[in-house]
């Protein structure tokens, strides 16, 4: 069980469309708020960041507050405060940021100011995290997921794979909270952009994960063939001499490819309810699950990682769970992959990193640092 002695601490994110508040104890989750402003972004297809801002504005009290309540602790009770600095987008992370420091300056407790993508990974210490349901789609439960309650570290040789709205990048974590290495990242979009494009494409509707996931079901994945970005041995190079993107990622080129096979259907005159949408979608989300898989197992392989972690909104996708799970189990690759509202941004993640910080001794950040958008993922938390 859990020493009561544990860090309390409160976790603030605001990097994109999510404002999110979580409450840990040191591994134990005690709470995990979020408002999301997605419903203000459907008429624009994608993420705007100034009503992002405002929505944060809006929801950092009433979310901080429920945030409270359901843990069941004051402010007062905190051991610290964690809040995203970056790596997201500038207007978004400044309110949180801003926040989080006037609470700190109200309360006198150490702030740290976290990197986003390592409070993804971090989210995998919370108790009953790596003991979680198989990837939906896939069945029964796959060799490679962790079954033990009681396990709650992280694993060693562990690696991330995060794929959402906003990011698309394979890490190798060799210590949270002072070693992380990037070892692949996309070059363009991030795969869930490319979702949210193709499904403009489609007419299918905001956000485009869950609709093409839909839509997938019904069609033909293997009636076009779309191109796996970075995949031609010019990039990918081999192992002794790798290419210069051999472990990223680009999917604009799908993109286009997708608009091209849509308009040559319109330009042959075929009505628009007779475009076949579910084969394109299937064999679009085909190509995107695939060389995020290929590409994500051997970046472990090579890196000596022997576990890793799904996270990230497009962690969601039926087809990209279930060939991971494949896929991971043939190379041995132990796979956790958390439930859907702790893969998607949250506040659970901040505080879940922060409490490690201060358990191993990191100092706090202080009140002086500022939003870094592009907050290079080896920065975990920034220094005083
Ligand atoms: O992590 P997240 O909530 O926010 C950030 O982008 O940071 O991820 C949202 C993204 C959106 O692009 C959405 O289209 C995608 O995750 N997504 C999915 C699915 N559910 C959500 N993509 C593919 N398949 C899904 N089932
Ligand atoms: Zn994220």
């Amino acid at each position: 069980m859990l020493a009561p002695t544990a860090p309390l601490v409160l976790g603030i994110e605001s990097s994109c469309d999510e404002t999110g508040f979580g409450i840990v104890r040191g591994i134990e989750l005690l709470a995990n708020a979020v408002a999301s402003s997605m419903e203000e972004h459907v008429r624009f297809g994608g993420v705007i960041p100034e009503i992002a801002a405002r929505a944060h504005l809006e929801e950092f009290t009433p979310t901080l507050q429920q945030a409270l309540d359901t843990a069941g602790v004051t402010l007062d009770d905190l051991d610290a405060i964690a809040v995203t600095s970056g790596p997201g987008l500038a207007g978004a992370l400044m309110v949180g940021v801003a926040g989080a420091k006037a609470l700190a300056l109200a309360t006198g407790k150490p702030l740290y100011g976290i990197n986003h993508l390592v409070a993804h990974v971090g989210v995998g210490v919370l108790d009953g995290v790596r003991a979680t349901e198989p990837p939906a789609g896939s069945g029964t439960r796959p060799a490679g997921v962790v079954l033990s309650p009681e396990l709650t570290g992280l694993p060693e040789h562990l690696g991330a794979l995060l794929v959402s709205g906003g990011h698309t990048e394979i890490l190798r974590v060799d210590r949270l909270t002072s070693d992380v290495t990037l070892l692949g990242s996309t070059i363009d979009d991030a795969a869930g952009e490319a979702y949210d494009k193709v499904a403009r494409l489609l007419g299918a509707g905001y956000p485009g994960g869950p609709v093409i996931d839909r839509l997938a079901q019904e069609g033909d994945p293997k009636a076009f063939r779309f191109p796996r970005g970075l995949s031609a041995p010019k990039f990918v190079g081999t192992a002794e001499e790798p290419g210069r993107h051999r472990h990223d990622w680009s999917f604009s080129g799908l993109k286009t490819a997708v608009a091209r096979c849509v308009e040559q259907f319109e330009a042959a005159g075929v009505p628009d309810t007779e475009i076949p949408t579910a084969d394109i979608a299937a064999s679009f989300q085909e190509a995107v699950a695939d060389v995020i898989t290929a590409k994500a197992v051997r970046a472990c392989s090579e890196h000596g990682i022997t576990h890793l972690m799904l996270g990230g909104g497009v962690a969601a996708n039926s087809r990209l769970r279930s060939l991971l799970a494949e896929r991971c189990e043939a190379a041995g690759i132990g796979l956790t992959v958390p439930p859907v509202r702790l893969c998607t941004d949250n506040g659970a993640m901040v505080a879940a990193l922060g409490a490690q910080l201060v358990a191993d001794g990191i100092a706090p950040s202080g009140l002086d640092f500022a939003a870094d958008p592009g907050q290079p993922v080896e920065r975990i938390s920034l220094p005083a």
